[in-house]
């Protein structure tokens, strides 16, 4: 019997076992590879193995997740960093376990080698352990947290749960602690000095943390809101990345995880929560991150809990530094390395002495009785500002300073969710309530008394602009306002229709009353957050957005000039003011825009509809693209019921894709781009079976024409015979290249630009009639239909959306699609 044979056999096992979820143990010699079937405890509770990261499919955690529970969660993690595919898992024979990556290099392993480990187990309990010949346990993940704690276990002295920054641990004494950076600690649970030993936190099956010595005595415990709720079945400790330590419990009805306890009640007095020199405020319900003055930008607008720097540095300008003031803000400063001077000072003197001092960045007056004075002199600093907070703060700069008033949108009124009592504070410091009314006064009296508009929303851009990241939410009452209760519609598309609106610091904007989303609160805020994050000088900017009860509104910028259809369909006169410049050049801004929703932001965005009406022009008639990222708020329950009949974009755009319900990916939207350039060389909408096209699909017959050399029958007659026939029929190569049926063979975007401006040969492109649907549609349906639950983000149709049906995939493609809906 050859090695093959047996390791077959051992195949064979595990296959069967593995696919019934029944624990088999592990034996040394086992390997896991990340398309392999995870190690599952005995009733599936919990798996080992390789996990698909949320942000990408090719990369992967090792780690326990929980069974029974549709949204990912990892109790447990191997290694800070994920693996590619490539990577495997080895329990080598030696004992050791160890996790090689693709390029074979150790990325972590238990540390077991020769202790006589003889076999690997997937607890129930979520516990993996390594054991030896008589059972004992020789390495357990219990033992080795990372971020979270399971019912079961115990979470002792010298252990540490590990998040970013952030960690827990259990002093010794008892006074158990969150830190930021091992330094800097912002909450702890002040147990006075406990001598009996094992002492350690654990959580109960009814989500009771305890903090108690081996005896069972318990010195600090805290409970779960949903303690009594016997329906939970599922509960889990973790330190978030946040820097919050939450005790979380399954929620079988709703299908989500639900905070039951909190370490800090207040997000924002998490230290470091918003980076160096970043301010935490609460818009609404959640904690967000400012800069303290205009004299600041973040470091990284996509990412603003990274902090923010100064314009300036101040050690650069010695002799010309402003203390700004942050009223309603507090730099916050926690022991034991308080990394501030201490004095009683009033504020002037306060501030003042920062001035002077050259180590001090920034000062903060305590309001507490105390009249502390704190000097901010170390390299960083924390910010927290609510209309809650007394006290007033300032930071150096370099030249006059420009104060920003954080607080000043309505929304923004919006108070720290947590029920910390100030009102007995506030009655003893009538006399600092006044100094700061006074101060108020005074700033506004300088600044703003010839605003006569001063009312809050004046200073929403103000706020946009360096907060950039964050769009401004407005009330529903206040665009009511603007768009003098939606009277002046300017347009309607797929999602809504659209309101010219002038906002009171006379800002004109588009605002867009989205109908058919039925998604909560949380993720329309999301989506609205990742929208709002992507800059770029070809998409529509999106300036704020209001959610209130069922009212989902976005506002954006507003182009004079309106969208590309107007002009290219409208009249013989607008046409003519689209001359072949300008449409080339709206060619390569439209190309740019989707480029960068494609491949250069962060979470790569697929557009799903674009089309003329789609590219909206400025008064330069530059292009910018609009109505992106909006595909995703359309609720879709589940991914796979999307059905054939159910497909939302527009006629005539639609790559073949969507109709043989495959994955739909980047190259859906450059097939609809490819028809958009037809369209801007031609003039004519590409599904017109006009007299012309003799009663085809104009895309089929421009391709003939194009073949037989007939390029001028093809183009639009509003250009006069003025166009660079060089760059014409570039752009018919590339935009024939573009609706290939194949996906496979349309270029990404990226690529499509450099074939624009000349500087990528664009090649003869294939006939791109729909010879290669077919063969594509013949896959597997189940293999296809789980496909589209991974890569689909386009949703299937709102109400207001064409449904779409195939009746044959024979033949003249989009011509044999019946739109139910005209
Ligand atoms: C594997 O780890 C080594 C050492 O840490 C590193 O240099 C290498 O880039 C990693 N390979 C991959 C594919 O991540
Ligand atoms: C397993 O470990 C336990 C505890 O360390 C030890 O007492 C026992 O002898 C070990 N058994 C074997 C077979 O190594
Ligand atoms: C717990 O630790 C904090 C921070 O070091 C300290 O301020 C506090 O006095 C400690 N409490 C006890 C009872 O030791």
């Amino acid at each position: 019997m050859g090695f093959h044979f047996w390791a077959m056999v051992l195949l064979y096992f595990f296959l069967v076992f593995a696919s019934v979820a029944f624990a088999e143990e592990i034996k040394p010699g086992s390997i896991l590879r990340p398309t392999d079937e995870l190690w599952p405890s005995a009733s599936g509770n919990f798996s080992m193995g390789f996990h698909s990261t949320a942000n990408n499919d090719n990369e992967y955690v090792v780690g326990v997740s929980f069974g029974h529970i549709k949204e990912l969660t990892l109790a447990w993690t191997m290694g800070a960093l994920p693996v590619i595919d490539g990577a495997q898992l080895r329990f080598q024979s030696d004992g050791d376990l160890v996790l090689f990556n693709a390029t074979n290099n150790v990325v972590w392993k238990s540390n077991t080698s020769n202790r006589g480990v003889t076999s690997a187990e997937m607890r129930d309990d979520g516990n993996f352990v390594l054991k030896n010949g008589s059972s004992a346990v020789v390495w357990e993940t219990f033992e080795n947290p990372t971020d979270t704690l399971l019912v079961g276990q115990k979470f002792s002295e010298g252990k540490h749960l590990i998040a970013a920054l952030y960690s827990l641990s259990v002093e010794s004494g008892g006074n158990m602690s969150l830190k930021w950076r091992n330094r800097i600690i912002y909450w702890n649970t002040s147990v006075s000095s406990v001598s009996s030993g094992g002492l350690g936190l654990s959580l109960s099956s009814r989500g009771i943390l305890s903090l108690a010595n081996s005896t069972g005595f318990g010195y600090w415990t805290a409970r779960s809101s949903d303690y009594t709720d016997i329906k939970i079945t599922v509960r889990r400790v973790t330190l978030d990345s946040d820097g919050n330590l939450r005790a979380y419990g399954w929620h079988e009805d709703s299908q989500t995880w639900e905070v039951g306890w909190s370490a800090v009640e207040d997000q924002c007095r998490v230290y470091g929560l918003c980076g160096d020199n970043g301010i935490c405020i609460y818009y609404d319900t959640g904690s967000h991150c400012v800069c303290p003055s205009l004299d600041f930008v973040a470091v990284d607008p996509k990412n603003t809990r990274l902090g923010c720097r100064r314009l300036q540095d101040i050690a650069s300008c010695p002799n010309n530094q402003t203390m700004v003031p942050v009223n309603h803000n507090e730099f916050l400063s926690y022991p034991p390395e308080l990394k501030s001077v201490k004095y009683t000072l009033g504020m002037t003197d306060c501030w003042q002495n920062c001035l002077r001092d050259t180590s001090c960045t920034a000062s903060t007056v305590l309001v507490d009785g105390s009249g502390t004075c704190l000097l901010i002199t170390s390299n960083f600093t924390s910010g927290y500002s609510s209309l809650d907070i007394l006290s007033n703060s300032y930071v150096k700069v370099c030249g006059p300073g420009h104060p920003a008033s954080l607080l000043s949108i309505p929304s923004m009124k919006a108070q720290r969710p947590s029920k910390v009592s100030v009102v007995g504070i506030v009655v003893a410091f009538v006399g600092a309530v006044i100094a700061v009314v006074v101060f108020e006064a005074g700033v506004w009296w300088i600044c703003c008394r010839n605003n006569p508009k001063f009312a809050g929303l004046s200073t929403q851009y103000t706020l946009l602009e360096y907060a950039s990241g964050a769009p401004v939410q407005f009330s529903y009452k206040g665009l009511q306002q603007s768009t003098k209760n939606f009277r002046d519609k300017v347009g309607s598309g797929g999602f809504g229709t659209v309101y010219r609106g002038v906002l009171p610091n006379k800002t004109i904007v588009a605002v867009k009353k989205l109908e058919g989303i039925e998604q909560g609160e949380k993720q329309f805020r999301m989506e609205v957050a990742t929208i709002g994050s992507t800059h770029h000088l070809n998409l529509v900017r999106l300036i704020g957005f209001c959610s209130e009860r069922r009212h989902r509104l976005l506002v954006y910028e507003f182009l004079k000039n309106t969208s590309l259809d107007n002009f290219l369909f409208g009249s013989t006169e607008q046409s003519r003011k689209l001359d072949w410049k300008t449409r080339f050049h709206i060619a390569l801004g439209t190309a740019r825009g989707i480029t960068y929703l494609h491949e250069e932001c962060r979470d790569s965005i697929i557009h799903c509809d674009i089309k003329p009406e789609n590219i909206l022009l400025d008064e330069n008639f530059m292009a910018k693209v609009s109505d992106f990222g909006l595909a995703k708020l359309i609720n879709v329950k589940n991914h796979r019921d999307r059905t054939l009949s159910l497909v939302r974009g527009t006629r005539g755009y639609l790559a073949p894709e969507w109709l043989a319900n495959l994955p739909i990916t980047s190259k859906s939207d450059v097939f609809s781009y490819g028809m958009v350039l037809l369209e801007l060389v031609s003039g004519k909408r590409n599904f017109d079976i006009s007299a012309t096209s003799g009663g085809r699909k104009f895309s089929t017959w421009a391709f003939e024409q194009f073949e037989s050399g007939n390029v001028l029958s093809i183009v639009d007659g509003n250009l006069n015979g003025k166009f660079d026939m060089d760059q014409v029929i570039r752009v018919f190569q590339i935009s024939f290249w573009c609706i290939q049926a194949q996906s496979s063979l349309r270029p990404p975007m990226s690529k499509i630009i450099q074939m624009l401006e000349g500087n990528l040969p664009t090649g003869k492109p294939p006939d791109p009639k729909f010879f290669g649907f077919q063969s594509e549609s013949s896959i597997n349906v189940s293999d296809t239909t789980m496909s589209v639950a991974t890569t689909s983000t386009c949703p299937p149709s709102s109400s207001s959306s064409k449904h779409v049906m195939v009746t044959s995939n024979s033949e003249q493609n989009m011509s044999e699609i019946i739109f139910s809906g005209s």
